[in-house]
Formats: structure tokens, sequence, C-alpha cells
């Protein structure tokens, strides 16, 4: 594949203005995307995410409701006040650590819930001239020994320069829930994308290939977005924009090492809860006992 001139991705940007009406009611007065997965809200995993992959600049793309997101991303003075004052250091560790030193956060408001697309066109100024991410916090990533999924990413984009798109294989009959991409043959986990249609009922998907939520984009998927119609359920799809993307320049789609739960809804969400309890090191031993004796009281 042609190798273009490229530059380092610096950018990540978090479309998190949806209302997350599948959580209701506990996302009626909290984002979606501050759930905790055992002790850490879903937002702070995907920014952690971009981080492993060296992106130092997180762009939200917020709404009204979404201030918590700020406020957690920003320092807590009295929190960590008093925490400095009872030596609590472990504590006051965890609470800086939000956001290491060196990365920057800007917020920019969608003023209208018109979807993916139109979300990330929202951070144009922001972003500017230059490759970016999207990440999509409902799609948490376990790397593992793998390291980092947009990690990965980024190395494939560091060999070519073109865009990539986070892949994996779904059940034929869940085509209907995501981005379906048509590829050529592949080369180990990368293959040439040829072409890719939002939410396809299982009949018409060219695959069972979806595009989960991470991208890497160059920066013509903004003139593009700013000319695509209302697709897919009214709304101005980013999948639309990239097939349009596609017809001028290369894009990689990338199956990514690592698990991959859709905390967008309860099942993806409580089996995250359960594999991320059973690796956290302050909970995991009780709650092994625990779960085995709920699945097998006979043996206790
Ligand atoms: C969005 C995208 C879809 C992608 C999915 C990944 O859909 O539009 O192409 O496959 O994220 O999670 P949503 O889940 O927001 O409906």
């Amino acid at each position: 594949m042609q190798t273009q001139t490229q530059t380092k991705i610096r950018k990540a940007v978090f479309p998190v203005a949806g209302m997350g009406t599948r959580f209701l009611p506990a996302t009626k007065a909290n984002p979606k995307e501050m759930l905790p997965i055992v002790d850490k809200p879903l937002i702070q995993y995907a920014v952690e995410d971009a981080i492993a992959a060296g992106i130092t600049q997180m762009v939200f793309v917020t709404s009204s409701t979404k201030r918590a997101i700020e406020d957690h991303f920003d320092s807590n003075f009295e929190m960590e006040t008093l925490l400095a004052s009872k030596g609590k250091t472990d504590l006051l560790e965890i609470v800086r650590g939000v956001l290491p030193k060196g990365v920057t956060c800007a917020y920019v408001r969608q003023p209208e819930a018109l979807g993916l697309g139109h979300a990330v066109l929202c951070a144009r100024e922001v972003v500017g001239d230059e490759p970016f991410a999207v990440i999509l916090a409902d799609d948490l990533i376990d790397g593992a020994d793998h390291g980092s999924c947009l990690r990965q990413m980024v190395e494939q984009y560091e060999g070519c320069g073109h865009s990539v798109l986070g892949v994996e294989h779904v059940p034929p009959e869940e085509t209907h829930r995501y981005g379906i991409v048509k590829t050529d043959a592949p080369i180990g986990r990368s293959a040439r994308l040829l072409g890719i249609v939002e939410k396809p009922a299982p009949s018409k998907a060219p695959s069972n290939l979806a595009v989960v939520g991470r991208y890497l984009l160059t920066p013509r998927i903004f003139e593009l977005l700013a000319t695509t119609e209302r697709g897919a359920g009214g709304e101005i799809q980013l999948t639309d924009a990239i097939a349009k993307l596609l017809e001028e320049e290369p894009v990689l789609a990338y199956r990514f090492q690592g698990r991959r739960y859709d905390c967008g809804n309860k099942n993806g969400f409580l089996e995250a809860t359960v594999e991320y309890g059973l690796k956290h090191p302050d909970v995991r031993d009780d709650f092994l006992v625990y779960l085995r004796r709920l699945c097998q009281p006979e043996l206790f």
C-alpha cells in the first residue's frame, strides 16, 4: 500500500452527547459515560486507551447534561486538600492520576442530537487539519497483553498514513447494530476497505465484520461530513462519510487484539463488571469466592 506523508496522531474526539436511554433511570441525571466498571467511569477507560496510544489532547463533544464529565477531568481542590491533610497519599494519587500531566481536555457542544457524524463534525475547529482518533466510550476494549487497542491501531497508521478502523467479527444476526465493512483479502490483521454500510439487516450485510468504537481518521473526513446527508435513523452517519472517503483515499480495517465489551447495553456492561472485578486487586479474591458460592452452592 502506498505510504503518505503522515503526521503524529495527537488528538482524540469523544462523542459523549448521547442520552443513554438504555440505562434509564441511571442516566436520567448522570451521563452514561460516567457509569463505573468496578471503580472507574467508562469515559476514563476510553481516555486511558488514548493516552496509551500517545495521544495528549482529548476533545469531548458534549451536551448540557454532561457536566460531570468535565468535572471528572478537572482538579478537585477540596477533595485533594482533604486527602493530603489526612495523609491519604494513595487516594490522592488516584484522584490526581485521572488526568496525567501533559494531557489536556477541550469541550465542544453538540447543539442537536444529529448523530455520530454530526458529533465528530462539531470537533472540527478544535482538531484542525490533522489526523485524529474517535473513541466511543461505550465500547470498552481490554487489549490485555497486546496493549491498548488504539495503540495497536496507531502502529498500523504509522506504517501507512491512512485512516484505520477498529473492527471485529460479530454474530451475523447482529449486523443491524453496527457499521459493517467489506474488505479485500487481509494481510495479517489488516485489510483494505472496499465498502462500509451503517446497520444493514443480516440479509443485506456485506460481511459480519463490524466497526467498533475506535477510528483513526484523516482530516479530509471533516469536509466529507459537512456535505453528508442524513442516513440510517435520520442521523448524519460517520459511516456514510467514511464510504465517501474510501472513494478518495485508502482506508484500512484492523482486527484489533483484545476483548471488547459492549457497555452500551446492560448485558455487555454486566460482563465487563464481572470480568474487571475478577482482575481488580482490591476485590478479586473475595469476589471470586462469592461467584463460586453463587454458581455452585452445593460445593459450600
Ligand atoms: C455507532 C456507529 C456504528 C458502529 C458502532 C460501534 O453506532 O454508528 O457504525 O459500528 O457505533 O459501537 P451506535 O452504537 O452509536 O448506534
